[in-house]
C-alpha cells in the first residue's frame, strides 16, 4: 500500500504534494512525509498519523523547494513512528519514498551494516537509500546509482528518488506496485495513481513492470527491464477518476451507500439494451460459448461478490465454478485448462494478490476477464477484457457501491454466458433482465428505511460479538455483513451458512449475541427459519431481515425486524446488501470509530 507523489515544479511544491497526498490517503494513513531539494540540499518533514498532522507540522515548520517527493504510509516493517516514516535518507545525498515490500532487506541490511552503514529506522525502505548512497559515493551519477541498486532488490516496489544538488531530477521505478507519470508544462509529476495527479495534469502514462524513469522538467526517459529506452503511451485522464467530495454527507461511506441506486442504474443502462431484450457487453472475442469451467478470484468483499456470483453462473449457465481467495490461488498453482474462463474482481484494480493470480491465469486459462472500478488499473490493463463496474470513485475503505455494482455486472455476465451457451431462452433472459432493471428502485425503498436501521444500530454499540446467517445466495452476504461490521466498528462478527450452525457455531449463542438472519421468502425460507428458531431457543437475539410476508409468518420471538421489499429471485443480494452496510455504518458511528479510514486498513492493498 502507501501512496507516493513526486513533483518537479515551477513554484513551491510542498502544498501541492500535500494536496496530492490527501488524494492518496486511502492507501494508508499511519504516517506521512515530504522531502524537497531546497538551495541544492535535501530537506524533509515527517509526522505520525493522518496527513492533518503533517499539514499542521508544515505550518510551524515550512518546507521550501520547487522539487519534492511525498509519501503516505501503511506500515509494513516497523511501527508508525517518525523515524520509520518516509522519505528515507542515507546521509544527505538521496531521499526515497517506497510503496511495497523489499523481501531481502534483512540480508541487504546485514551486508550494509557490516560495511559500516548506520540505520535509523526498522523499515525495509532504508536499505534502498543506503545502497544508492553507497553507489553515489563511489562517484556514480544518480541514474547509474539507481540502476545499480534496482537489480539487488527482491519483492514488490514503486520508488521515487530525489537527490541533493539535483533540483531538476527525479528517478522513479516500478516492479509490482503501480506508478504513473504526469506530464505538465515545464513541470513533471509522479503518483501512485491517476487520482493523485488529476488536479495537476490530465496527461498520464503508466510505468510497466521493470521500468525505470529518469524525469526532468522538460524530458522523461523510460528504460525497460533490459535497459532499453522505451516509450509509454500518454493517456488523458477522464473526469470520473477525480476524487469527489462528501456532498453534505457525514462520511464518504454513507454517501456511497446512498449512491447505490444511481450507480446500479448506470450498469443497467450500459450493459442491458434499452428495450430490455439483450446484453450489450462487448465480448465477441471471448469465445464464451466454448467455456467449460469458470474460475473466479478476488480478495475481501470482491471475493464475496464472486462467491455470490457462483450461484448465478451455475444456475443460469450450468457451468462449474470455482471461487478462490487470490492470496491462496497465486501460490497453489491450481491446474487450469484451456477451456477455463478466469474472472478477476477488484474495485481498485491494483490489489497485489489479485494481480499476481491474474498473471498466472493469463498463462494457463483460456481467457481472462476482469471486473474493475478503475478502468486504467493494472488488473484492467493486463486482462483480455476489462468490464468496468461504473460505480464512480469509492473513497471509503469499506466497499459498498463497489460491491453491489460488482454483483450487478457479474449477474449480467452470468446471463450473457448462459445465453451464449444456449442455456436460456429469449423469454427467460428477458425475465431475468427485467428483474435486474427493477433493482435500483428496490434499493431506494431500502434506503428509505435507514432511520429504522440507525435505531437498531444504537443497541449494538455495546456488544462484543455478532453473527450473520444466510442460506444459498444469501450465504456470501452473511459473510459480507460480518466483514463490514468488523471492518469499521471493530466488533467481532462472523458469517455462517445457516445450515452449518449446528455443526459448531451454535455453541457461541447466548442472550448477549445478536444474530442477523437474512431470509427473503424464497425457496429456502422455511429452512432458514428452522435455523433461526434454533438460535431463538438458545436465547440468541435475532435481527430478522426479511420481507413483509416473512415477517408476518415468522417474526415472533425476534429481537428486531428489518423489513425489506419482496424479492424472491436470485438477485436479492444486490438489495439485501444495503441493510448490512447500514447496520455496520450506524453501529460504527455510534461507537465513534473512524468510519472512512478504519484502523490498520487501507483502500488499495498493493502488498501481499
Ligand atoms: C471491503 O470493504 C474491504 N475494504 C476489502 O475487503 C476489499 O474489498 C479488498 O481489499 C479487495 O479490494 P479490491 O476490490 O480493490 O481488489
Amino acid at each position: 500500500m502507501c501512496g507516493i507523489v513526486g513533483i518537479l515544479g515551477k513554484n513551491e511544491v510542498s502544498p501541492l504534494i500535500l494536496e496530492s497526498l490527501k488524494r492518496l490517503e486511502y492507501r494508508g494513513y499511519d504516517s506521512a512525509g515530504i522531502a524537497t531539494v531546497n538551495l541544492g540540499k535535501l530537506d524533509r518533514r515527517r509526522s505520525v498519523g493522518k496527513l492533518l498532522n503533517l499539514s499542521d507540522h508544515l505550518v510551524s515548520n515550512p518546507l521550501s523547494g520547487k522539487s519534492g517527493i511525498g509519501h503516505t504510509r501503511w506500515a509494513t516493517h516497523g511501527a508508525p513512528t517518525i523515524v520509520n516514516s518516509h522519505p528515507h535518507q542515507s546521509g544527505t545525498s538521496v531521499a526515497v519514498v517506497h510503496n511495497g515490500i523489499i523481501e531481502n532487506f534483512n540480508d541487504l541490511k546485514s551486508k550494509l551494516i557490516a560495511k559500516g552503514a548506520n540505520f535509523e529506522s526498522e523499515t525495509d525502505t532504508e536499505v534502498i537509500a543506503h545502497l544508492v548512497h553507497k553507489f553515489l559515493e563511489s562517484g556514480m551519477h544518480p541514474t547509474d546509482a539507481v540502476k545499480e541498486t534496482l537489480p539487488l532488490l527482491q519483492g514488490a516496489f514503486a520508488l521515487c528518488f530525489l537527490f541533493s544538488g539535483e533540483p531538476d531530477l527525479m528517478i522513479a521505478a516500478r516492479q509490482g506496485s503501480p506508478l504513473a507519470i504526469g506530464y505538465g508544462n515545464d513541470e513533471m509529476f509522479i503518483g501512485s495513481d491517476a487520482i493523485a495527479l488529476s488536479p495537476l495534469t490530465n496527461k498520464i502514462s503508466y510505468l510497466e513492470e521493470g521500468d525505470c524513469a529518469v524525469i526532468q522538467r522538460h524530458s522523461v526517459k523510460i528504460f525497460d527491464q533490459s535497459d532499453n529506452l522505451v516509450e509509454r503511451k500518454i493517456n488523458k485522464i477522464k473526469p470520473d477518476q477525480t476524487r469527489s467530495s462528501k456532498d453534505g454527507f457525514k462520511h464518504f461511506m454513507l454517501k456511497e451507500i446512498f449512491e447505490q441506486p444511481e450507480a446500479l442504474s448506470r450498469v443497467i443502462t450500459k450493459y442491458i439494451s434499452a428495450d430490455g431484450k439483450s446484453i450489450t457487453i462487448k465480448c465477441s472475442e471471448m469465445d464464451l460459448d466454448k467455456i467449460e469451467k469458470i474460475t473466479m478470484v478476488a480478495c475481501g468483499t470482491a471475493y464475496l461478490a464472486c462467491a455470490t456470483a457462483k450461484y448465478w453462473f451455475e444456475k443460469f449457465a450450468r457451468i462449474p465454478v470455482e471461487v478462490d481467495i487470490a492470496s491462496e490461488f497465486r501460490y497453489r498453482e491450481p491446474p487450469l485448462t484451456k477451456d477455463t474462463l478466469a474472472i478477476f474482481v477488484s474495485q481498485s484494480g491494483e490489489t497485489a494478490d489479485t494481480l499476481a493470480a491474474l498473471r498466472y491465469a493469463k498463462i494457463h486459462a483460456k481467457k481472462v476477464i476482469s471486473i474493475v472500478n478503475v478502468s486504467e488499473s493494472s488488473i484492467a490493463r493486463e486482462s483480455d477484457l476489462a468490464i468496468p463496474i461504473l460505480a464512480g470513485p469509492e473513497i471509503s475503505v469499506a466497499s459498498t457501491k463497489g460491491f453491489t455494482n460488482q454483483l450487478a455486472v457479474l449477474a449480467i455476465l452470468a446471463l450473457k454466458i448462459a445465453a451464449e451457451q444456449n442455456q436460456l431462452s429469449s423469454p427467460q433472459l428477458q425475465t431475468y433482465l427485467a428483474n435486474l432493471r427493477y433493482l435500483p428502485s428496490l434499493q431506494n425503498d431500502v434506503l428509505d428505511a435507514s432511520p429504522k436501521i440507525e435505531k437498531i444500530s444504537r443497541k449494538l454499540s455495546k456488544i462484543t460479538n455478532m453473527l450473520f446467517l444466510g442460506r444459498g445466495v444469501m450465504h456470501p452476504l452473511a459473510l459480507e455483513g460480518a466483514l463490514k461490521l468488523k471492518e469499521i466498528s471493530y466488533i467481532h462478527a462472523e458469517g455462517f451458512a445457516s445450515g452449518e450452525l449446528k455443526h459448531g457455531p451454535i455453541a457461541l449463542i447466548d442472550n448477549k449475541v445478536p444474530v442477523v438472519v437474512i431470509a427473503p421468502t424464497n425457496d429456502l425460507f422455511e429452512k432458514t427459519i428452522s435455523n433461526m428458531h434454533e438460535v431463538m431457543a438458545r436465547d440468541g437475539k435475532v435481527i430478522f431481515v426479511t420481507d413483509r410476508e416473512g415477517s408476518e409468518v415468522a417474526s415472533k420471538g425476534s429481537w428486531e425486524i428489518i423489513e425489506m421489499p419482496k424479492i424472491t429471485h436470485l438477485f436479492a443480494p444486490i438489495v439485501y446488501a444495503i441493510p448490512m452496510q447500514l447496520l455496520a455504518y450506524y453501529t460504527a458511528v455510534t461507537k465513534g470509530t473512524d468510519v472512512d479510514q478504519p484502523r490498520n486498513l487501507a483502500k488499495s492493498v498493493t502488498v501481499e
